[in-house]
């Protein structure tokens, strides 16, 4: 990861923001981050208290969501990357603001292990939804032919997003058309954001387990 993380942080060469998904693997590239050579002129828009924290350590220009528009590239993780290069995303809850960067920015560069690169999903699908809304959305999704799964933490307590919502990590059988899929769940009334991301991002990098790396534009 570290050789992969050192390739990736060029791509901020002449941005002037920087877009920060979450996870363990943004984490390792904001750590590649912290030792660039002018970072101070860069400002960096985080989507999780995790990776502000990491982005803290680093001493990098943390700005808010009044840079969102400005966001030149995003460096994010995902839990799944389809054939087509669809992704699941929302594994550690973030997807909401997520997708809002991944949308906003000009560029997306988004960096994998080998094993999350897949020829068709199969595993849940993260969906945020309002608290107030989960009975309804809960019964339209098995409608729909999910299972869903209210995530929590240990001892069963829900987990509660940074936007104060909840999630149901949903089953599906196949998702044969993800954009179709997406747009389906993003109806139903309730549903905030759901982790099946569609933009194809301006490069991949995938991360094998013996340290090297391939990309993929
Ligand atoms: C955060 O909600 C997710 O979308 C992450 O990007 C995804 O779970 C990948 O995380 P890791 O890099 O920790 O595997």
């Amino acid at each position: 990861m570290q050789k992969l993380a050192k390739d990736a942080v060029k791509l901020t060469k002449g941005a002037k923001v920087v877009g920060l998904g979450s996870g363990s693997t943004v984490a390792h590239i904001v750590r590649e981050m912290a030792k660039l050579p002018g970072k101070e002129s860069i400002e960096f828009v985080p989507t999780s208290l995790q990776i502000k924290l990491e982005a803290e350590r680093s001493a990098l220009r943390l700005v808010g969501e009044e840079r969102i528009q400005d966001i030149d590239i995003v460096f994010d993780g995902a839990d799944q990357i389809d054939s087509r290069f669809n992704m699941i995303k929302g594994g550690g809850g973030a997807l909401l603001r997520e997708k809002i960067l991944i949308s906003a920015a000009k560029k997306v560069a988004i960096v994998a292990d080998a094993s999350k690169f897949v020829q068709s999903f199969n595993r849940s699908v993260p969906i945020e939804i309002h608290p107030m809304a989960r009975s309804i959305v809960w019964k339209k999704l098995f409608e729909m032919g999910g299972k869903p799964t209210l995530r929590t933490l240990d001892k069963g307590y829900p987990f509660i997003t940074e936007n104060g919502n909840i999630i149901l990590d949903t089953t599906f059988a196949s998702i044969p058309d993800p954009k179709k899929k997406e747009n389906e769940l993003k109806n139903i009334a309730g549903v905030l954001e759901v982790g099946i991301f569609t933009r194809r991002a301006d490069v991949y990098y995938k991360a094998r387990d013996d340290g090297t790396f391939e990309t993929i534009a």
